[in-house]
């Protein structure tokens, strides 16, 4: 970042002297104000609930401009990521900040693949679990747990056990979700096959089972290895942050990645996917298409607390570029397995139609993202929808991992520790509890 050529004049209708904050710029997207002196100047703080004008730290990784509808990781559009690379050349991107030639991605390839398996013990911590827990409960616990079982790499001050740790959790994010699956439904545990791909031994791992072969569907592999790459990283993001702050104290990857997951968990952010498929489902069981009209009329009432799930994001104010990216991938696998008129697909575009066309939509710049085609694709391929956030968290590891790793190289990096505007009691005594 190079100091702007303005500075910001902070000044004060009380008459308090006012202050000269440096600006900063980047190399793309709005110039920042720092803060950080203002408190020792003026003995105030800022109040940015939601951090709705907070930039929290300096990246080199995810750029959105949201109005745009653009996101580029390391610089190069999601739309050519998606189209030209597979999930393996983006993890190398985001974790080392440039596209491998063939070389360097067999290399990196191979050293995720001799990671895919996991310590033989973690099968009796999962087995602990009620078999009908929710998956992201499952998996908050069990990538919490890999600090319990990769000791040689918790020193998240050394870049030895950073990178380690990275790969370790690329590697065996699959593997745990495939457990968690196969657990919930009574199967047994699919080992690892390493001489498929990423998202193919991810299918294999969910889909197999030991008594007969499985054939990896490459329509399938494709649109799967495509989801990994859509959800890869999305900038400071809620789950982002939370592993930037969870790993601010020093705590180990691990950990600080299992608080990402738990982030990520919630209805407003990669909950959604679930969310969005299970609304769709009860708009069909209550009628379908023709009960569109009335869903929306409830989503628009202010009262309902519905909302349409899918649709709106803090940063785009235009058509998230990764949802319509889902929505080829939706057609290409509903044609690759026949299901073209799938009721669930007419029900998100009738959806979709009316929305973009409304009013309500319209004015509040609402637009369909990553999530409101990605639970249809994965619906398809046979992923159940509990299983959804799993997935967008095994895609998500690799930037929380980037992420997290910047932050730590990050010279200006401290804890991250906000302030309050405390609007509570004053002081007062304790008073004796026969007098309270
Ligand atoms: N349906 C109906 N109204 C909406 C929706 C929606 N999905 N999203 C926003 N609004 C309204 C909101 O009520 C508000 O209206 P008003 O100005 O009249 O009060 C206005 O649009 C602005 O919304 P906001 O809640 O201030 O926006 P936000 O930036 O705080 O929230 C959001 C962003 C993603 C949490 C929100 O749009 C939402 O809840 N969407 C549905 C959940 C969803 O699809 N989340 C996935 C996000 S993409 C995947 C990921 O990155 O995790």
């Amino acid at each position: 970042m190079k100091l702007a050529d303005n500075k910001a004049t902070m000044s004060f209708s009380n008459g308090s002297p006012s202050v000269e904050l440096p600006v900063y710029s980047g190399s793309v997207g709005p110039d920042v104000i720092d803060i950080r002196k203002l408190y020792g100047q003026t003995g105030m703080f800022t109040y940015d609930p939601g951090f709705l004008s907070t930039a929290a730290c300096q990246s080199a990784i995810t750029y959105i401009d949201g109005d745009k509808g653009e996101l580029l990781y390391r610089g190069y559009p999601i739309e050519q990521l998606a189209t030209n690379c597979d999930f393996m050349e983006t993890c190398h991107l985001l974790l080392y900040g440039n596209l491998p030639d063939a070389a360097g991605k067999a290399v990196f390839t191979k050293r995720v693949t001799q990671h895919t398996m996991v310590n033989e013990q973690m099968q009796f911590f999962l087995r602990g679990f009620r078999r009908d827990a929710h998956p992201m409960a499952i998996m908050t616990g069990l990538v919490g747990a890999l600090s319990a079982f990769y000791h040689d790499s918790t020193d998240i001050n050394n870049p030895g056990h950073r990178d380690i740790s990275a790969i370790r959790l690329i590697a065996k994010l699959p593997t745990l979700v495939a457990m968690a699956y196969k657990y919930s439904i009574g199967q047994p545990f699919m080992y690892p096959k390493n001489e498929l791909s990423y998202a193919g031994n991810f299918l294999h791992m969910m889909f197999a089972t030991p008594c007969e072969p499985y054939v990896v569907n490459p329509v399938i592999e494709r649109a799967l290895d495509r989801i990994f790459i859509l959800h890869a990283d999305h900038e400071q993001n809620a789950s982002t942050s939370t592993v930037r702050l969870c790993g601010s104290s020093g705590t180990n990857p691990f950990a600080a990645i299992a608080a990402g997951v738990a982030c990520l968990w919630g209805p407003a952010h990669g909950g959604a996917n679930e969310a969005c498929l299970n609304m769709l489902e009860e708009i069909q069981a209550s009628g379908g298409v023709s009960k569109v009209g009335e869903f929306m009329e409830k989503v628009k009432d202010k009262n309902s607390g519905v909302k349409l799930m899918g649709f709106g994001h803090r940063v785009y104010k235009n058509y998230d570029p990764r949802a319509k990216l889902m929505q080829e991938t939706c057609n290409e696998v509903l044609a690759a397995l026949g299901l073209e008129n799938d009721p669930l697909f007419q029900l998100a575009k009738a959806l979709e139609k009316i929305a973009l066309e409304d009013e309500y939509f319209v004015s509040r710049k609402l637009y369909p993202n990553v999530d409101f085609y990605s639970g249809i694709v994965q619906r398809a391929i046979g992923i159940p929808v509990k299983l959804f956030t799993g997935i967008f968290a095994l895609a998500r590891t690799v930037g929380w991992i980037a992420q997290l790793n910047e932050m730590i190289g990050d010279p200006e990096y401290k804890i991250g520790r906000p302030r309050q505007l405390f609007t509570g009691s004053l002081p007062r005594a304790v008073l004796d509890i026969s007098k309270r």
